[in-house]
This record gives structure tokens, C-alpha cells and sequence, in this order.
């Protein structure tokens, strides 16, 4: 008894689920309005499964559960189409549009400013015929040669976008009804899907028209429901036991109505100009737009116009699409090189036989990094698809593998340095390999010394970014090295821009203060010295921790070496990893720093050339300040702040930014701050300008 009244209950809530769950897909879809959360939306199709389950009985095909189904045994059926599924003729110019709104106003006998006509962004994707009897999805195909097509239904069912079933609203149905329109991807579920795919180590797809086509034409519609599909309806191409629309931007409105997604971006306009408007709006946004489109289509509104101009052999005469400039390619690899950036970044670069595209000729594109290579399984020799989106560098998006010549190898990435032979390095769990020859490499050089002559460095005032240019391209340094044996008479050699010596002094003025600066530079601490290097991820904590626990150069060395033996083991480099905050990349980086002869060299000149600090641990833990805490406040009038805290430390005192109990004195400058009320309020001793300066003088650092 109560058996029957379960039933007829399930079979309500069934009809009633299957009700909600299309109005939330016509939300979502068509609507781009969605009512409840995806997690709400998982729960209704989650009971409806269940109730399903429970009663088999009042499953139908048209059910949102059903719609992935058996797989296609033997490939897919042809389907003929009537009408046949045309093509549209290109135009590339706004010179060609407007000939063609000409010809369809003379054709038409209209005045081309009076013709409407439906303006919709070209979809890149695939097309498809949708075909519905009394409503409900019967057949769906794919374009094929135009004529016959795919029966691809069971990977068509999948797409959520297509309805099942015509909406409720829209009775009473037509009794038959083709609708055509593009499957597509959107771009960032494409992206995810790329990840995906190459995360399970398959192949991935070159963009998202050729991940739509291979997920529609897959012959198990369970992986092409796993892939991010949807569709867009762009045309009623048949209908018995219905009046469509007379015009193309009603029927749009139309399917609407019936439950398909059609574009957002369709516009109704009057005349060509119009047209035209649409087209370049559409152009400069296309990058923001969340599918691919190539391009604008103009049809003709009416449709009783259309069917008076009529049809050519392949493509109709009524609309046409007018095509944007392609960002994509194909060409030729010729080589695979590496460039070194400023920081010593190794980017693999294809060099192409040129091809023009978007306006210019390209010759190379980036391969962003080994990986990246690998995972395309770029040849030389290979022919490529090159995208240019905007205004980025290109980049090879695709190989083409079915025209690569017999004989082609994979790509080998070098193991040294181009610009200077030093050995690359790829830290574990990076992307990027480097040039590990940074104080040596040229490609490095001008970066090397600009971090080597920066204030928390080794300080060289007047080596600016300017001069570092001028100096490296007039060929006078190659190294931070070289800057300690430049001669007076060199500098003033150098040109200097076209203005002459900076501030207009004479060159030698100018010269001499560089030279100074330089020469005061020599005398540093260790920590600094460590920082100046330039190791990867050496900051200026890391540098004193170095400092504070091998205490010398030579210590540090030995460790560096020491660890560099046990890279690739796990773990690596207990030495360099004993000191507090250095994990085993940073270690990693310390010790194939070290490791390669050039930096070696150039560390060897700088110490031959005269560069010092106090030995010991912390650097000067012997010095005559050692274990004394210095506050510095306002401006000294003899030196910057920077020399006479670097002074300090070369003593071995410890400098602080506050004042405390603690505070062994402060050094008063002119215009103090809040820091001497503080010192003199905890009885801190305060040392003005010249009573510091004879300090230092008395332990030589005057
Ligand atoms: S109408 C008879 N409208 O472009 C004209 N086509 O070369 C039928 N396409 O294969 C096409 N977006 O797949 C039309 N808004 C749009 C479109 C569009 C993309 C594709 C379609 C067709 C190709 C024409």
C-alpha cells in the first residue's frame, strides 16, 4: 500500500528535480545569472541520482543524470545535413566590409545605411547541429565536410549548456527543430584543463578550439564530460510545427527562450558604419572576453533579405565574417638558443624562419624555460604554431608533429652558461635554471655591480646605474673587481653622455670623488662583503648569519665546497645548513656559487686589489667596540650615515636603530631626533661629531 504512495511521490519530486535542476542550468548558462551555489546546485542532482536509483522505472534519456551514457563502439555514424552547414566568406579589412555592405545594398536595392544588420563575435570553436523532436535532444553532429558530419550525441549530451530538453516555458515545442551554433572552451578552464592534462603527464592541447574538437569527437562521452565544454547557439536552421522569427536577432532571443546560451556580445546595428563600430569594440576587447573569438560576423537582420541574396557554392551571401588579425602562425624552427637576463635567468629562445603576423615580422619566440621545452617537445627543424597575444612576446604554443622531418632530435638544454661558460644551475623545485657565474658572466655584469655598489653593500657612492653603464659598454670594467684598478686618466677618457661630467664639474673633480669612494669601499666588514656578492638569496640577514658563524672567508669556502659534493643527495649540505635560517636552497645556491672557478677568481682579485674586513666571528667579535651597542641620530657632517655605521662594525660594535639601557653610547649628529631626549633621559654617555671621529682615528678609521 504504502509501496504505492512512495512511488507516486517519487515520481512528483522526480518530475519536480528535474524541473528545478533546468531552470538552474538555464540560469547559469544562458541567463549567466545564477540563483544558488554550485554546492546546492551538486545537491539537487546528488537526490535526484538517488531517487533514480531507488525507482528505474522513471528514468528517461532527457534526464540531467543521464547525460553521459555508453560509449561509441564502432566510431562515429555520418549524418547528412539539410541544409547543408555553409562556411562563411572572409573579409580582412574594413576596406573589404564596406564593399560588401555596398553589394548587399545595390543587390538589395536598400540604401546601405538603412540595412540592420546582427553583429556577433566569431566563436573559435567547433560547429554543431543540434536537432530536438517534441522537444527533446535527439541528435547532435558535427559539421564535417558540410554536407555529412559526426553523429556525436553522446559527447554532445555532456555539455551542460545544451539543453536536454527545450525549457517548460517554451511550449508548446516545435515538432522538430535544428539548431546550430559552437562548442567552445572558455579560456581559464581550458588553462586548468592544460594543467590538468600535463599534471597526469598526457598531452595537451595547442588552445581551446582544438580541446573543444578533441573532446567532442572522443568516443567515451566519460572524458569529454570531464572537460570544461559549453555552447553557444547562433542560428535556427530548421524548424516543422513552429513560426520561427523573421529576423536573426530575434531568433536569437528566441533560442534564449528555449534554454540555448547564445553570446552576450551580439549587436542589432543600422548600416555598415555601424557595423564596422561593433567590429573594433569587439577587437579591443577581445582579450577580456572569457572565450576565443576571431573575428566579427554580419549577417544580414531580416530574414526574408537573406533568403533573397541567397546562398554560393559554400557560404552564403548574406553574411560574411570579418576576420581579426591573426595572433597565430605556423613556421619553422631553425635553432633553439638560451639567453642569459640581467640576474641570470637562462630563457630557452626558438629562432624562426620569419613569418609575418598581428603587423610584424617575427623571428624568434620565447620557450619560457627547459620544462616548457620538454613538455612540447620542441625540434629544431620542427614546424611551429606562433601566438601573439597583444602586445606579449611571442611563444610557440604548438609543434606541428605530423610535418617534422625524419632525423630531428629532442632539444638538449646546455649545461653552461653561453655568455660565459660558467655551469647553470636548476635549485630543486624551481623553474628557472641560472647562470651560476654571477660576479663573472657578462649578461650578469651590470646588474653584479650595481648590486655590489649599493649602500647596504660595499657602498661605492657615485656608481650610479648611469655610470655602471658607461663604464661596462666603454669597456673599462668587466668585473667588480676592475673597479678597484680604474686609473684617473681612464675615467676621463670616458665619454661621458652628451652633457659632459655630471652637474657640469670638470671630469677630473667628478673622477676623483669615484676613485675615492672606491677606495673607501675597500675597507668592509664580512657581511657585507657576502651580501655584495650577489649569491642567490644572500640578503643581508643571510649574509651575517654566514658572517657571525664561519667567522672567515676561507671558512665559509671549505664548507660551501664540502657541501657542494653532496648535492643530489638527501639531505644536502649539512654545513652550509647548520647555520640558523639557511635551508637546503639557499645552501644549494651558496654552494654552487662558490663552487664555480670564475666567481672564485673574481673574489681572489678583489682581495688581491686590496677589499678587507676584520677577521674573526661576527666578523670582529675581536675588534677594540666589540660587544658594544651604538645608536646613531641625526646628520654627520663628514660622513653618511652608511660609512659610519660600516665603521663601527669594522670595530666590532653592534649598531641598533633604538635607544636603550642597553645603548653603549650615541653618536649626535646635527638635527637629532626624538633618540637623544631618550639617551639622555637613561643616562646613555653621548659622543658628538668630532669626539666619534677621533674614536675612530684612534682605532685607524678615521
Ligand atoms: S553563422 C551560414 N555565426 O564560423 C553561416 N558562425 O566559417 C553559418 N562561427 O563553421 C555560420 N561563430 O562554426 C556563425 N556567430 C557565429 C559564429 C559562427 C563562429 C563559425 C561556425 C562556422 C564558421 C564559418
Amino acid at each position: 500500500m504504502s509501496g504505492g504512495v512512495d512511488r507516486e511521490e517519487a515520481r512528483r519530486r522526480i518530475e519536480a528535480l528535474r524541473r528545478e535542476i533546468a531552470e538552474h542550468d538555464y540560469r547559469y548558462f544562458v541567463l549567466d545569472d545564477p540563483l544558488i551555489p554550485d554546492s546546492e546546485y551538486d545537491r539537487l542532482l546528488a537526490e535526484l541520482r538517488a531517487l533514480e536509483a531507488r525507482f528505474p522505472e522513471f528514468v528517461v534519456p532527457d534526464s540531467p543524470t543521464q547525460r553521459v551514457g555508453g560509449a561509441v563502439r564502432e566510431g562515429f555514424r555520418s549524418v547528412r545535413h539539410d541544409p547543408p552547414m555553409l562556411s562563411l566568406n572572409n573579409v580582412f579589412s574594413e576596406e573589404e566590409a564596406r564593399a560588401f555592405f555596398a553589394r548587399i545594398a545595390r543587390e538589395l536595392s536598400e540604401q546601405e545605411s538603412a540595412l540592420e544588420w546582427s553583429v556577433e563575435p566569431k566563436i573559435d570553436g567547433l560547429a554543431i547541429a543540434l536537432h530536438y523532436e517534441q522537444g527533446q535532444l535527439v541528435l547532435a553532429a558535427t559539421r564535417g565536410d558540410g554536407e555529412i558530419g559526426e553523429d556525436v550525441t553522446h559527447t554532445v549530451r555532456t555539455i551542460r549548456s545544451v539543453p536536454l530538453r527545450l525549457r517548460e516555458r517554451a511550449r508548446p515545442w516545435p515538432r522538430r527543430l535544428e539548431v546550430r551554433g559552437e562548442v567552445y572552451m572558455r579560456r581559464r578552464d581550458f588553462e586548468r584543463l592544460n594543467a590538468r592534462l600535463s599534471e597526469l603527464g598526457e598531452r595537451s592541447f595547442a588552445n581551446p578550439r582544438n580541446a573543444a574538437a578533441g573532446s567532442v569527437r572522443q568516443l567515451d562521452p566519460k572524458v569529454a564530460a570531464s572537460r570544461p565544454l559549453r555552447f553557444f547557439a547562433y542560428a535556427v536552421a530548421g524548424c516543422e510545427g513552429c513560426s520561427p522569427p523573421s529576423r536573426q536577432s530575434a531568433a536569437l532571443a528566441w533560442l534564449a527562450e528555449l534554454g540555448f546560451a547564445v553570446t552576450a556580445e551580439a549587436r542589432l546595428v543600422r548600416g555598415g558604419e555601424q557595423a564596422l563600430a561593433v567590429y573594433r569594440e569587439l577587437l579591443a576587447r577581445r582579450e577580456k572576453l572569457d572565450y576565443e573569438i576571431d573575428g566579427a560576423v554580419y549577417k544580414l537582420d531580416r530574414l526574408d533579405a537573406q533568403e533573397r541574396l541567397g546562398y554560393l557554392a559554400r557560404a552564403p551571401r548574406f553574411a560574411v565574417a570579418h576576420k581579426f588579425p591573426a595572433r597565430e602562425a605556423v613556421t619553422i624552427v631553425e635553432a633553439i638558443e638560451v639567453q642569459v637576463g640581467r640576474t641570470g635567468a637562462i630563457t630557452p629562445v626558438a629562432r624562426l624562419r620569419p613569418v609575418p603576423l598581428a603587423g610584424v615580422t617575427i623571428t624568434n619566440a620565447s620557450l619560457h624555460n627547459f620544462d616548457q621545452v620538454a613538455r612540447l617537445d620542441v625540434r629544431v627543424g620542427d614546424s611551429v604554431i606562433v601566438r601573439r597575444a597583444g602586445d606579449v612576446i611571442p611563444e610557440i604554443v604548438g609543434v606541428i608533429k605530423e610535418r617534422r622531418p625524419a632525423g630531428t632530435e629532442a632539444w638538449q638544454p646546455p649545461t653552461r652558461c653561453p655568455a660565459c661558460g660558467s655551469a647553470i644551475e636548476r635549485v630543486r623545485g624551481e623553474v628557472i635554471a641560472r647562470c651560476t657565474g654571477g660576479l663573472y658572466c657578462p649578461a650578469q655584469r651590470k646588474e653584479a655591480i650595481r648590486h655590489f655598489a649599493s649602500r647596504r653593500a660595499m657602498d661605492i657612492e657615485g656608481l650610479g646605474e648611469k655610470m655602471i653603464e658607461a663604464l661596462v659598454d666603454g669597456g673599462l670594467v668587466a668585473t667588480v673587481a676592475d673597479l678597484y684598478r680604474l686609473r684617473l686618466e681612464d675615467l676621463v677618457r670616458l665619454k661621458y653622455g652628451d652633457e659632459g661630467a655630471p652637474g657640469g664639474k670638470p671630469a677630473t673633480r667628478w673622477a676623483e670623488k669615484l676613485l675615492q669612494a672606491i677606495a673607501k669601499s675597500k675597507e668592509t666588514t664580512l657581511d657585507r662583503f657576502l651580501f655584495a656578492l650577489g649569491i642567490r638569496e644572500v640578503g643581508e640577514a643571510t649574509a651575517k648569519a654566514l658572517a657571525r658563524h664561519f667567522g672567515s672567508l676561507e671558512a665559509l669556502i671549505a664548507a660551501a665546497e664540502a657541501d657542494f659534493a653532496t648535492l643530489g643527495q638527501e639531505p644536502c649540505c649539512p654545513k652550509l645548513s647548520a647555520v640558523p635560517d639557511i635551508g637546503p636552497v639557499v645552501a644549494e645556491h651558496i654552494a654552487r656559487f662558490f663552487h664555480e672557478p670564475h666567481n672564485r677568481e673574481v673574489i681572489e682579485a678583489l682581495q688581491a686589489a686590496g677589499v678587507r674586513w676584520p677577521e674573526g666571528k661576527a666578523g670582529n667579535e675581536a675588534g677594540p667596540l666589540a660587544g658594544q651597542s651604538v645608536v646613531l641620530t641625526g646628520t654627520l657632517s663628514r660622513m653618511s650615515r652608511e660609512e659610519a655605521k660600516r665603521a663601527l662594525e669594522a670595530l666590532g660594535a653592534k649598531v641598533s636603530d633604538s635607544v636603550s639601557r642597553k645603548t653603549s653610547f650615541l653618536v649626535l649628529g646635527r638635527d637629532p631626533g626624538s633618540k637623544l631626549e631618550k639617551a639622555r633621559s637613561l643616562g646613555v654617555p653621548i659622543l658628538e661629531e668630532q669626539a666619534f671621529l677621533e674614536l675612530l682615528a684612534r682605532h685607524g678609521r678615521g
